[in-house]
């Protein structure tokens, strides 16, 4: 892909309305000076969506949702930035080519690199049609070794043209092939699917005679490979080295194809042959982990594309330890996570309980998939004997560890229910012992919250959050004066609500590289809070008012906030025992604070 300067950002904002852009989505009803509509990200039956024709913004207040033109095309294409903003370009006709930055002719670093990329996508897309070429060549032969392990695995032709399965052995070798088709061999070699043998002139194929599998990243391109052996030697699986274009930990086998459906929820399996076995029944939301532990990129790579995981993994101890570490990192991301059992003990994965029981039955397990707490108290169980006293007691002990850290009381109480029904055991004695938890936590909230508590005494959190988002709508007011004194009289530390805070420091480095005046800082923002955070902010209206008498009122109550906060702290203090040095020094700065807050009012 090529790179382009910011400048495109502005002009595909300016030439992309997003009243008319969002019409294209969703049926818009204007509505004084804006329009609203049924919000596209959320399902609801009254219009809570409203875009802005003079904000250029929309938002939802149903769920939250917020941004520009562009956050607008990432959110519904699934598109990264740089995607929309070309997806946008190409909508008004925008000429590119105008904003591209050159890199042929620099010997920067970074965009040699660049190049590298792009040479081994096409690399890897060249190798892939070798080996698909190759296969498709033995399954023409009437009968051969890779044939007749197509056919025990059960691969129908669909699939293989589809995931574009191969063999890794063609009639002429790989590596002249790729030099053929004009590669240089540090190219070939940099792919990893050619190894050089060090110290001499040799080399092998990585993925000799092995069934291949292409890896694709979401926008189709190949990225590395996976070789699985034909017979039962080790290692099964080879894959393609990290390198340029391929990190294992940021991408997600099958996402390409999953992504193409409506994705209530995700089926994630471990092996390629579950991915194969499962799309090839026509059960497309599934992608593969490849065996490995989940990242915080993968989850957030998931939360793109659904809100709810279906965790597909082995039945054997490996693969169920690994759904436990995968675990906290999807929840972490707010997925709703579930956790499918196999209910027959003879077929270890989903790829071989679809062909023993065929894709019905594997359907009703999806159905009849655990949450979290079932399934680790579940396997508490199997872990424990329960006709042992001892166990059972650290059974139960254990269990209202996990259920004390349910939030909602509700859903709470529903797994009390359950585990008292299942497990025999009185509800009465586990409600005590999660309540036994609760109160500790509870006693422990509040040591941290008294020193929070007398700061609330003055300003309610959500009156002091309003007032520090009118600073950020006073700052992109295109006002210089009152630019100039935001950034001169307010530290990012004074900033007290997380998120504004967050939004102040990173529009403070903006300015330092653009004239905030002059571009889009939505389009500027890269994390989804704080797009969110300034979509709100420019719902604000201020445009009736006198925004120095505004910013001045505000500057003036946080001085008189900070020194009520002080004042009230050296009250506390000099309530205690202190010496008499000390209380003498708290004295005088307490009348210097009494006489300053006076000149306040
Ligand atoms: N894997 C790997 N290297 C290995 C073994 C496994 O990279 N030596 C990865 C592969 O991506 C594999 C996944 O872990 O798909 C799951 O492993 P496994 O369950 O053993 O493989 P399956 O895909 O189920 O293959 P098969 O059904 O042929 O055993
Ligand atoms: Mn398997």
């Amino acid at each position: 892909m090529a790179y382009y300067s910011d400048e495109l950002i502005d002009e595909v904002i300016s030439q992309n309305d997003i009243v008319e852009v969002v019409s294209e989505y969703v049926t818009l009803k204007k509505s004084g000076r804006n329009y609203t509509g049924l919000c596209p990200f959320h399902r609801e039956k009254t219009p809570s969506f409203i875009v802005s024709m003079d904000k250029q913004i929309f938002k939802c207040f149903g769920c939250s949702e917020g941004g520009n033109v562009i956050s607008f095309i990432m959110k519904l294409e699934k598109l990264d930035f740089w995607e929309s903003v070309l997806f946008l370009a190409n909508r008004a006709h925008v000429d590119t080519s105008k904003y591209e930055i050159k890199t042929s002719f620099s010997n920067n670093k970074e965009e040699v690199k660049k190049d590298l990329k792009e040479v081994l996508y096409k690399l890897n897309k060249d190798a892939a049609l070798y080996y698909h070429e190759a296969l498709v060549e033995k399954l023409e032969e009437k009968t051969n070794l890779v044939k007749d392990y197509i056919i025990k695995r059960k691969f129908d032709k669909n699939v293989i043209r589809k995931f574009g399965v191969g063999f890794g052995r063609g009639t002429i070798p790989l590596f002249d092939y790729l030099k053929n088709k004009g590669y240089s061999s540090e190219e070939i070699f940099a792919s990893g699917i050619i190894i050089e043998k060090a110290g001499s002139l040799k080399h092998y194929d990585r993925f000799d005679s092995r069934l291949i599998f292409p890896i694709f990243d979401i926008r189709d391109r190949v990225i590395g490979f996976g070789g699985r052996v034909l017979d039962n030697s080790l290692p099964k699986y080879v894959n393609s080295p990290e390198n340029e274009i391929y990190s294992k930990g940021k991408n997600l086998y099958a996402l390409n194809f999953a992504k193409k459906e409506n994705l209530e929820s995700i089926i994630m399996v471990e092996g390629y042959m579950d991915a194969l076995s499962l799309h090839k029944n026509n059960i497309n939301n599934v992608v593969a982990s490849l065996g490995t532990a989940l990242t915080e990129s993968q989850a957030r790579l998931l939360k793109r594309f659904t809100d709810k995981i279906i965790i597909a993994y082995d039945q054997d101890s490996a693969g169920q330890e690994a759904i436990l570490r995968g675990l906290d990192i999807l929840t972490d991301k707010s997925l709703n996570v579930k956790v499918l059992k196999l209910d027959k003990e003879d077929a270890k994965d989903p790829d071989e309980y679809i062909n023993k029981y065929g894709v019905e039955r594997f359907q009703h397990c999806v159905n009849n998939s655990i949450s979290l707490v079932e399934f680790k108290v579940s396997k508490l169980e199997k872990e424990l004997d329960l006709n042992n006293i001892d166990s059972k007691i650290k059974f139960l002990t254990q269990t209202a560890n996990i259920l004390s850290k349910i939030e909602n009381n509700i859903e709470r109480d529903i797994y009390i229910d359950k585990i008292s029904e299942k497990y025999k055991i009185g509800r009465g004695p586990i409600l005590k012992e999660i309540e036994k938890r609760l109160n500790k936590n509870d006693s422990k909230n509040e040591v941290i919250d008294t020193s929070l508590l007398n700061k609330k005494i003055h300003i309610g959190s959500s009156v002091r959050k309003r007032q520090e988002q009118y600073i950020i709508a006073l700052l992109l007011s295109k006002d210089l004066k009152i630019q100039k004194q935001i950034f001169e009289s307010i530290s990012v530390q004074e900033i007290e609500d997380e998120s504004v805070k967050d939004l102040y420091n990173t529009i403070i480095g903006i300015s330092k590289n653009f004239d905030i005046n002059k571009i889009d800082i939505l389009s500027r923002l890269r994390s989804e809070e704080q797009i969110k955070e300034l979509t709100e902010v420019m719902y604000l209206d201020i445009s009736n008012v006198d925004k120095v008498k505004m910013l001045n009122d505000i500057l003036s109550n946080k001085k008189k906030e900070k020194f009520r906060l002080r004042r009230d702290e050296i009250i506390q203090r000099i309530g205690q025992n202190i010496t008499k040095d000390e209380e003498e020094v708290l004295q005088f700065e307490l009348n210097q604070i009494i006489l300053e807050l006076s000149k306040l009012k």
